[in-house]
């Protein structure tokens, strides 16, 4: 394996996810394939989960790991090809890269959508300049369009938790303060299309997500309709995706709040969020406190998304 960014990366899904639950048992099993390989861990945006969990999964690898926050503590990199650097930045991405490149062995790179131009976000530009200019293998964590780690992690979670061979899974928008980017819902949706479960999407209009992602799974404008007799319910906003709105909120509706009125009409239904979540915009406080919420098993399996997915790849060098 030498990148990671859609959900065919993993190949055979339940493989990968049979494989992640065997690590989990022992996630001490393959030390021996990282030693002397190093994991850089680069983030042009915050983190809490993705940084934890991914430089935990290395040294359960036995790697070392380097993490560097681009823009607090190294020089402020420009991304695009053909500017006049004569800002701030100080330093160009097609340098940077390969110097990176030359102290690690595999480079897990978070890289958000600008919202400035949609093409930039949607082509991934930055992750794949690190994929063309390190030489390394390359995983997103959380990139322009797709949050793999996450949704293998949600995957795993639901291969858990699951109490029919098909479980509904419904996914719903919710509402929040700030524009933020597709890349959860896109990935959740690739993941969820290529899983053994009954997928269903549910959001206000003019939140479409891009057809890449969504493939043709049920989208029900209804949330109370979508939300009958589901088995889960994962919950995000994201921005709007489609022309001319890229990047903007249409809508603050709080009646899409994640309620226990809403939850009641599940089949008592498993309550999942990635994290970072705003209480009582996208879910209320009896809800992510009951006994039905997973957002924090689903969390610590990021650790076991990554630890999967590095250990492929340490397979591969
Ligand atoms: N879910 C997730 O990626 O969390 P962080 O942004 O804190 O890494």
């Amino acid at each position: 394996m030498r990148k990671l960014l859609m959900a065919q990366d993993l190949g055979d899904l339940n493989k990968a996810v049979q494989e992640a639950l065997e690590i989990k048992k022992n996630r001490y099993a393959y030390k021996h394939l990282g030693e002397n390989k190093t994991l850089l861990c680069v983030f042009f945006n915050n983190s809490l989960r993705t940084r934890l969990s991914t430089q935990k999964a290395g040294m359960n690898l036995g790697m070392n790991t380097m993490v560097l926050d681009v823009n607090q503590g190294a020089w402020k990199l420009e991304t695009e090809r053909g500017v006049v650097m004569d800002g701030d930045k100080s330093e160009h991405l097609l340098e940077a890269i390969p110097v990176m490149a030359s102290f690690c062995d595999v480079i897990g790179v978070r890289s958000f959508a600008n919202f400035q131009n949609k093409e930039f976000d949607y082509q991934e530009t930055i992750l794949n300049q690190f994929i063309k200019y390190s030489g390394k293998p390359v995983f997103s964590m959380e990139s322009a369009t797709a949050h793999p780690l996450q949704a293998f992690a949600d995957l795993i979670t639901i291969e858990e938790y699951k109490k029919k061979e098909r479980p509904k899974v419904v996914l719903t928008w919710a509402p929040h303060p700030r524009a933020l980017p597709q890349a959860v819902p896109n990935s959740f949706a690739d993941f969820m299309n290529e899983a053994n479960v009954d997928f269903v999407i549910t959001h206000p209009k003019g939140y479409e997500l891009c057809d890449k992602f969504v493939r043709g799974a049920k989208v029900e404008y209804d949330q109370d309709k979508a939300l009958e007799g589901a088995d889960f319910v994962y919950a995000k906003n994201w921005s709007a995706y489609q022309d001319p709105n890229y990047g903007q909120i249409l809508s603050k509706d709080m009646s899409w709040t994640v309620s226990t009125e809403k939850m009641a009409l599940t089949d008592n239904a498993y309550f999942m969020h990635c994290l970072p979540v705003r209480r009582n915009m996208i879910v209320t406080d009896d809800v992510i406190e009951s006994p039905q919420s997973l957002v924090i098993p689903e969390a610590a399996n990021r650790e076991i998304s990554a630890e999967t997915v590095i250990k492929r790849i340490l397979e591969k060098l």
